[in-house]
């Protein structure tokens, strides 16, 4: 099999590492990959948002299976483009995408559907009735923007003066862009996050193991949001009651809400949950695998990617394919300084080829570039130490061992992912 990986980060390193392994596999391209994807896969330089160049790329190599990273390609419409055209791809449909591309999209599915959500206060087209909405919400209020934002369209408004601050800069003076014209409102809710991560054609899905996601920058969960500091998967994250209440309450109202609405959803859809007192609430949905949970998620899989996702592709789906690891595993991300904010790049990493052959400990690469023979920083989340082992604790022993001997300039990371204080709840953004 000759395969297509679209994206460039973290998570798209753990899948080509993983198809990589298979046995039917013979060549990965990646568009457009990484410096650490290169030694495992041919990088080609397409934009992965550019739906067009992927689609004349595949029509030229005909790749016969394409797995689909980031969110941007499939809200653009490229699984549509490429089963046009007969190019078996895993991921939802332009339609089925905007359960991630839309939050007004996604909100209103919930509710059609009676699936538990964060209670709604509005929806908005213009500033003068959001403002005037803020007579009747409730503070910490969550107002999010309509589109996608790279992380940056959610915020949780203390009192009226930040609320408005808010609609000024995202609906007077569009700093998030047209994704930002539309904002919606909503109740804070108070609990646990917990990812639960699906693999589906639309009826028959698997549910990978699960994970819990670090979002702030600094220790102890402090600091702004990132796109994630470092991911950790254990089976005791989701007890069995848990696990059962979430399948009845949420993952099967929400495929047999798709189903009823006409849309067929193919491919990874990743639930983000808060499990409040009151039971689990969906927070988000997005349309693909989570960044950096895939690469804790994977280092645990313990069967033939390729295989279950080819399957999947060419609507033969089988669920009961999937075999992971017991135990945990853990993903400790490295980034730039000044990350999440403006950070520089071209800063050489050492300490990474005598980590190649480490057995239980995989590198993998997000904000990379190759130059020459010298890998260098290219973005704000660069690296991402990945182990998996028999218990939590050793996983993450053994990740920050290897993250000791890795240097570049103004390097951080977090000292307490797969920790407990790691998850310590910190109150506003
Ligand atoms: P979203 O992009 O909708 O997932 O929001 C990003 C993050 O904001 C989530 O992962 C939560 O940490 C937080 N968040 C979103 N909605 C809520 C809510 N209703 N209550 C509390 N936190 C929320
Ligand atoms: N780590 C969260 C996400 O990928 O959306």
């Amino acid at each position: 099999m000759n395969v297509l990986v679209i994206g460039g980060g973290g998570r798209e390193h753990a899948l080509v590492w993983k198809l990589r392994e298979s046995p039917r596999v013979e060549k990965i391209w990646c568009a457009p990959g990484n410096g650490g994807i290169a030694a495992e896969a041919e990088c080609v330089a397409i934009d992965p948002g550019d739906v067009a160049g992927l689609t004349t790329f595949a029509e030229k190599n005909r790749p016969d299976l394409t797995v689909v990273g980031p969110e941007l390609p499939l809200v653009n419409g490229v699984a549509d483009a490429f089963r046009a055209r007969n190019l078996p791809i895993v991921g939802p449909s332009q339609i089925a995408s905007q359960l991630e591309g839309s939050k007004i999209f996604s909100k209103e599915f919930l509710l059609r559907h009676k699936i538990p959500t964060a209670k709604l206060f509005g929806t908005f087209e213009y500033p003068e009735d959001a403002a005037a909405a803020l007579k009747e919400v409730q503070y910490p209020l969550v107002m999010k923007a309509d589109g996608l934002c790279a992380g940056k369209g959610v915020v949780l408004a203390t009192n009226e003066d930040e609320a408005l601050a808010f609609i000024d800069s995202a609906m007077r003076k569009n700093e998030l862009g047209p994704a930002g014209r539309k904002l919606m409102f909503e109740e804070t809710l108070v609990g646990e996050e917990l990812s639960f991560i699906i693999l589906t054609d639309g009826e028959k899905y698997a549910p990978l193991v699960p994970t819990r996601d670090h979002k702030r920058i600094f220790d102890e969960n402090r600091g702004p949001n990132t796109g994630g500091m470092g991911a950790f998967s254990l089976d005791e994250l989701l007890p069995n009651s848990l696990r059962e209440t979430i399948t009845r309450t949420v993952v099967e109202p929400t495929l047999r809400g798709l189903a009823a609405d006409g849309i067929r959803y193919q491919g990874f859809l990743y639930i983000g949950l808060m499990i409040t007192s009151g039971g689990p609430r969906v927070l988000e949905f997005n349309c693909r695998l989570g960044d950096p949970e895939t690469q804790a998620i994977l280092a645990r899989l313990d069967c033939d990617l390729a295989e279950i996702l080819y399957d999947l592709a060419v609507r033969r789906f089988d669920p009961a394919k999937f075999r992971w690891k017991a135990g945990a595993s853990v993903c400790i991300v490295l980034a730039s300084e000044g990350y999440p904010g403006k950070y520089p790049t071209g800063r050489p990493i050492s300490g990474l080829t005598a980590l190649a052959d480490k057995t239980g400990v995989k590198v993998l690469h997000a904000g990379t570039r190759l130059f020459g023979d010298v890998i260098a920083t290219s973005g704000g989340r660069v690296l991402g130490v990945t182990s998996a082992a028999a218990t939590l604790d050793e996983a993450v022993s053994r990740a920050y061992e290897a993250v000791s001997s890795i240097r570049f300039d103004g390097m951080q990371f977090r000292h307490d992912i797969g920790t407990q204080t790691g998850l310590a709840h910190s109150a506003g953004n």
